[in-house]
């Protein structure tokens, strides 16, 4: 099958996405039947581009990397309306192949405009895969259950541990386990900055590092105060815990280049300093935080250099599982939506086996 594409942001995530589809355009095709065709790209300043047919997302690439337009298209119309008018156009929506790709920037006060972006995908019907922590730590609930409205499907396998499955973990190999908590490091900035002070690095030199790499947040500040964090910390206990938190009601602490000498200094003692994110149920209600946390050396946390992440659930009938990722970067979020829209396609192919074998 043929997916219809619309990207919705054309930055780091985005253009690695486009150069990994052509990468892996046999594989796709021979496994899973699946090939794709980018037909919108949007952007906030970098102008937009639609052709029924399919643009050329690689030249698109070159295009915004020269810091030029990629395209003058509906330049009036806001991104929602970009969305619906795409849609709109072709007859993808309508065969369920069309398949709008959310990769702006995250909005930590409110989540939007991406919720608005989602919404208008479902509802013009496209499915939703985005690597943007926004919709699922503002709005899970409510867009989980547009997508179920209009028989979409809303994946966001990057927002949390980039390629390395987490939510797809617990949707398709733990059924009926019951998730009563989770802690875990799950922003690389900081753990590669933290790591990085330990060995007498600078706060500002470290984070130069990350933000040259392009695994900073556009507004750094959202990884140092926590921000991204507690973005994760809430989108997980939205989907695994049942939670109805936005990253605002999650306890929230961050590190600074007063951080550096307690890193140092923990070290010594043989421990590690880590920020460390936590959800656990309690008292009928779901209780989130974030904050630099001292651990001893043996804890699973502490063992995690650089720009790992770790994530270990709480179960009722399995115990503890923990997921750890290794290596992350703009490769490994690329994946997550690609594994997303394999999900996709999955779905769409059982559905239509399904269909044949009731005929
Ligand atoms: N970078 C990572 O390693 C990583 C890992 C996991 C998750 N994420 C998440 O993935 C998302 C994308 O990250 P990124 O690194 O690709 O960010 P980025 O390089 O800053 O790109 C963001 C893109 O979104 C566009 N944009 C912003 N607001 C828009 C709007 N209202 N309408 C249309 N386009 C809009 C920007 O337009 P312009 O091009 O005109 O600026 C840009 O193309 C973020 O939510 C981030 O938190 C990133």
């Amino acid at each position: 099958m043929t997916f219809d594409l619309v990207l919705v942001g054309f930055g780091h995530v985005a253009q690695r996405f486009v150069t990994l589809l052509d990468e892996t355009r046999e594989t796709l095709a021979r496994d899973f039947d699946v090939s794709t065709r980018v037909v919108a790209v949007t952007t906030h300043r970098h102008g937009r581009a639609y052709a029924a047919g399919g643009v050329a997302p690689q030249a698109l690439v070159e295009c915004h990397r020269r810091g030029e337009a990629i395209g003058r298209d509906d330049l009036d119309l806001s991104t929602s309306d970009f969305i619906r008018a795409s849609a709109d156009r072709g007859g993808a929506a309508k065969e369920g192949h069309l398949v709008v790709v959310e990769t702006t920037t995250l909005d930590i006060a409110k989540g939007q405009p991406a919720i608005d972006h989602v919404r208008a995908a479902l509802a013009s019907g496209a499915h939703v895969i985005t690597a943007n922590k926004g919709p699922a730590a503002f709005a899970y609930h409510a867009l989980a259950g547009a997508a179920a409205d209009a028989g979409r499907r809303f994946l966001f396998e990057g927002a949390v541990m980039d390629g390395i499955p987490i939510f797809n973990l617990v949707r398709e190999t733990l059924p009926a386990v019951r998730i009563d908590g989770f802690r875990g490091v799950v922003n690389s900035t900081t753990n590669y900055m933290l790591t990085a002070m330990e060995g007498g690095q600078t706060f500002d030199r470290a984070l130069a590092e990350m933000q040259a790499a392009g695994i900073a947040e556009a507004d750094a500040s959202l990884d140092t105060d926590g921000w991204d964090a507690a973005a994760k910390t809430a989108a997980l206990a939205n989907v695994m815990l049942d939670a109805r938190l936005t990253p605002h009601d999650v306890d929230r602490q961050g590190i600074t280049a007063a951080t550096g000498p307690q890193a140092v200094a923990a070290r010594r003692a043989g421990r590690r300093l880590k920020l460390v994110a936590a959800a656990a149920r309690q008292n009928g209600r779901v209780a989130a935080r974030v904050a630099p946390e001292e651990l001893p050396a043996d804890d699973l946390l502490a063992r995690l250099e650089g720009q790992q992440n770790a994530i270990v659930l709480r179960t009722d009938l399995v115990g503890e599982v923990a997921i750890v990722q290794r290596g992350s970067g703009l490769t490994q979020t690329a994946y997550a939506l690609l594994s997303d829209l394999v999900a996709i396609a999955r779905e769409i192919s059982a559905r239509s086996d399904a269909r044949r074998a009731r005929v």
